[in-house]
């Protein structure tokens, strides 16, 4: 639904030597990694009999099928099949395609779409200059939705559950039932939104409790949402940061896997305490991230409604959800080329 794109679809360090299978959108790929290092996506089938590329090997820059030997190039075209005898020429058709592929970030950039649209015309990889060169150590999580991966953008982005829903894993404000968030401004970008709030949460969790002692009245959180699959999200308390980039996968119209990269500002100096405290992040994630399965996988239709807003009814909180789904509105659809860029404007309205 989201064409000509770059989709965030691994992690840089899940991807080496060893043929790694991916699955998108309905379609399989297989990524590996060339002899200069590179990454390099190609169709998973291969084009004699079918078999998965995946469970094949590579050798030098190519991926050499498991079942008659058929090697490829990086792209795409195969070069050695080992049961012709020597000299015999290669079928033209003995080919799989090769996709666009960038490296930024930690993270592994599919181009999805026409291969013809010409690089300049391409939207670009969001920027998150932050996660360059992160801190480290930065922790990584995985988890799989039974769901569409609009839903789980939106989940990722959805300001107002997170007190309501999640107050045992974040904490809970002085008044549990009241968990009012005020009116914020979601700036809206050619291709993404941004938003920033204040956290109010008056008795707090976990290890944000543990390094401030007390809670921080200037405490935001701020959030960002990247066309096609990335949301971000910043929890700052005065100087100290967790900054998390998801990619939200969309494996078919029913899974979706989430990967995320978490860094932190702080405790850098103090290998000891800053492992104890990457490991209860974790936790408190991996528990905010089953919370949301159990209801996001239920949210009918599944696929968030961006053509008609009124399927659903969204209120004031909902503005970063207005924003995303007028994104959709403006992109999404067969086939369609990138539009012109829309001028900032306010979300609601
Ligand atoms: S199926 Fe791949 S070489 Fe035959
Ligand atoms: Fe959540």
């Amino acid at each position: 639904m989201l064409e000509n794109f770059w989709y965030a679809v691994e992690l840089s360090h899940e991807v080496g030597t060893k043929p790694t299978p991916l699955r998108l959108l309905g379609k399989d790929y297989v990524l590996y990694r060339d002899s200069q290092g590179r990454v390099i996506v190609l169709d998973n089938q291969c084009a004699h009999r079918g078999a998965s590329l995946a469970l094949g090997w590579v050798e030098g820059n190519c991926l050499r099928c498991p079942y008659h030997g058929w090697s490829y190039e990086t792209d795409g075209q195969c070069s050695h099949i080992p049961a012709d005898a020597v000299g015999t020429p290669i079928p033209k058709r003995a080919r799989v395609l090769s996709h666009p592929v960038q490296e930024k970030y930690g993270l592994i950039w599919m181009f999805v779409g026409n291969p013809a649209l010409p690089a300049d015309r391409r939207p670009p990889i969001p920027a998150f200059p932050q996660f360059e060169a992160p801190v480290r150590p930065a922790t990584y999580s995985r988890h799989v939705f039974d769901a569409h991966f609009t839903r789980t953008m939106e989940n990722a982005i959805d300001t107002s559950h997170a007190l309501f829903m999640h107050k045992g894993a974040i904490g809970a404000s002085n008044a549990p039932q009241r968990t009012e968030i005020d009116d914020y401004e979601v700036t809206v970008g050619e291709y993404e939104l941004a938003a920033s709030l204040p956290i109010k949460v008056n008795r707090l969790n976990g290890v944000m409790r543990f390094v401030l002692q007390q809670d921080d009245p200037k405490a935001h959180k701020s959030y960002r949402f990247a066309l096609p699959n990335v949301t971000y999200s910043a929890v700052q308390f005065g100087r100290y940061k967790i900054e998390s980039i998801m990619v939200h996968i969309p494996v078919d119209d029913s899974t979706t896997v989430v990967k995320s990269v978490n860094i932190r500002n702080f405790l850098n100096q103090v290998p000891g305490l800053g492992h104890w405290l990457d490991g209860n992040t974790a936790q408190v994630g991996n528990k905010i991230m089953q919370e949301d399965d159990v209801v996001v996988k239920t949210q009918e239709p599944q696929i968030a409604p961006y053509q008609d807003m009124r399927q659903e009814l969204l209120v004031a909180s909902d503005a970063t959800l207005i924003a995303y789904r007028k994104l959709l509105k403006q992109y999404a659809g067969p086939s369609v080329l990138p539009k012109q860029a829309i001028s900032v404007e306010p979300a609601i309205g």
